[in-house]
């Protein structure tokens, strides 16, 4: 019998020897029948105000061989000692939570290491990864959206999330979304339809906007007409925790922030266990059935980076309002939710994590998509202070051009909708350097702009 190793604080537990079907161990969480066992349920963990004091709290999962880091379970399938188990499996009645295991598009015991971490830093019972945060998004519309399904959206999103709801949900579906502006909740509750809208679904922070949505009431007033609420919080990991506020499900795009290293694409959706586990099912599940699997292998590296996300939140979140501070002083018309004239700031400060700052994310509004191209050329050309690329929450500082990147799926009209004027750059901020060398190559391409020509708009 193999033991599995765990922390005096976690939850410590015996598991099933490789390729045996039957436990030694006389536990109660043995013996629960399946339906008193949600299969991707974690224990809940620590709160106290914070995602780190869950993460801390969560089991930390040894390897195999003792390792301090838990070990990759780089295999597509499982075996079993009889074929009666693998029956069992497939009616449902051996699962992962006792540690039987059918084929790794189902589950697979890394992926669900992590998802157990990205259920404990967003406070939900329970999460599981994907190959990409459009997979996430996608999915969750998919398994809360029959064909007819009726979804409420905020006007400003991701490119991405606003073609598959604008153009692919349509077509394919039949699945059609009322866009709004998230801040006007009369709007939000008009456009919803009891009995019809099942989904209302925005972005905590949005991008490229970085408009703040009121979590809270907007939870509310969705669950008075029985409507679920889907929040993106790629913008915001640790900084805001949408669930802990309201909303059923969160989703991710682990690309960005929770990655870090700009090298991974993957994605997460965070829940009740019962939409996690209804998502997994073999006859109607969206993952196991659309396939979006996260692998292994990637779900290791991703795992070894969450124990540092809160670090670098804190340090890309210190210094986008340090330089949004500063170039505010510099007359340059800078959009933060950390600044005092942030329309949102004084709600996003009553729901955030306390520590975490107000986002890494700051857009500067050039005004032309022209200046904003010569602004950016500057401060990677000229001065090193960032890269032109999309994405965020990298090290480096990326930058680009919304209007004609990240948002270019927009038509005019729905970009004037959302806010995104064609001369606004988004910038990740990173934390490579000092905060003060990267500050004066920032001043040496604002001098270049000016060099340049005089059309720099001091205000
Ligand atoms: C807010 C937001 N959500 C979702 C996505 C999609 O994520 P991915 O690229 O991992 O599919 C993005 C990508 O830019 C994003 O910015």
């Amino acid at each position: 019998m193999a033991e599995t190793r765990s922390c005096e604080f976690g939850i410590s537990g015996m598991k099933r020897a490789a390729a045996a079907d039957s436990f030694e161990v006389d536990d109660e969480i043995f013996v629960a029948k399946k339906s008193m066992l949600p299969t991707l349920a974690v224990a809940p963990a620590a709160w106290e105000n914070d995602p780190a004091a869950s993460l801390a709290g969560l089991r930390h999962e040894f390897g195999e061989h003792g390792g301090i880091n838990m070990s990759i379970e780089a295999s597509a399938t499982f075996t079993v000692m009889e074929p009666e188990t693998m029956r069992r499996m497939f009616t449902g009645e051996l699962g992962p939570d006792r540690d039987f295991f059918i084929y790794s598009r189902h589950f697979n015991p890394t992926v669900l290491n992590l998802g157990r971490q990205v259920a404990a830093l967003e406070g939900t019972e329970a999460a599981y990864c994907t190959a990409s945060g459009m997979a996430a998004i996608s999915s969750v519309m998919l398994q809360l959206c029959s064909s007819g399904g009726h979804v409420v959206a905020s006007a400003t999103l991701y490119g991405g999330t606003h073609a598959l709801l604008t153009h692919f949900l349509p077509r394919t579906c039949n699945i059609t979304t009322t866009f709004v502006d998230i801040t006007d909740h009369e709007a939000v509750k008009n456009a919803i339809v009891e009995g019809r809208t099942k989904v209302l679904f925005f972005e905590s922070i949005s991008n490229p906007t970085l408009t703040v949505a009121n979590i809270p009431e907007l939870s509310k007033l969705a669950h008075d007409k029985g409507t679920m609420v889907v929040v993106d919080n790629t913008f915001s990991p640790m900084v805001l925790s949408p669930a802990r506020l309201g909303a059923d499900v969160v989703v991710h795009s682990i690309s960005k922030f929770i990655s870090g290293g700009a090298d991974v694409i993957a994605g997460a959706v965070c829940g009740p266990a019962s939409l996690l586990n209804s998502m997994m099912d073999l006859h109607q599940g969206a993952l196991m059935l659309l396939g979006p699997t996260m692998n292994a292998k990637v779900a290791f590296e991703l795992s070894e980076r969450i124990p540092h996300l809160g670090l670098r939140m804190k340090e890309h979140c210190r210094r986008a309002l340090e330089y949004a501070t500063r170039m505010k002083k510099l007359g340059i018309r800078v959009v933060y939710p950390g600044l005092e004239d942030h329309p949102q700031h004084h709600l996003l400060k009553s729901m955030a994590n306390k520590g975490y700052g107000f986002g890494g994310l700051l857009c500067v509004d050039m005004e032309s998509e022209e200046k904003a191209n010569r602004l950016m050329h500057h401060l990677q050309n000229s001065s090193q202070f960032g890269l032109i690329a999309v994405s965020l929450g990298y090290y480096e500082t990326l930058m680009s051009c919304s209007g004609s990147s990240t948002s270019s799926e927009l038509n005019s009209e729905e970009k004037a909708l959302a806010g995104i004027s064609p001369g606004l750059v988004r910038m990740s901020i990173g934390y490579t350097g000092t905060l003060e060398q990267k500050w004066s190559q920032f001043e040496r391409a604002i001098s270049r702009m000016e060099v340049d020509s005089t059309l720099f708009n001091k205000n």
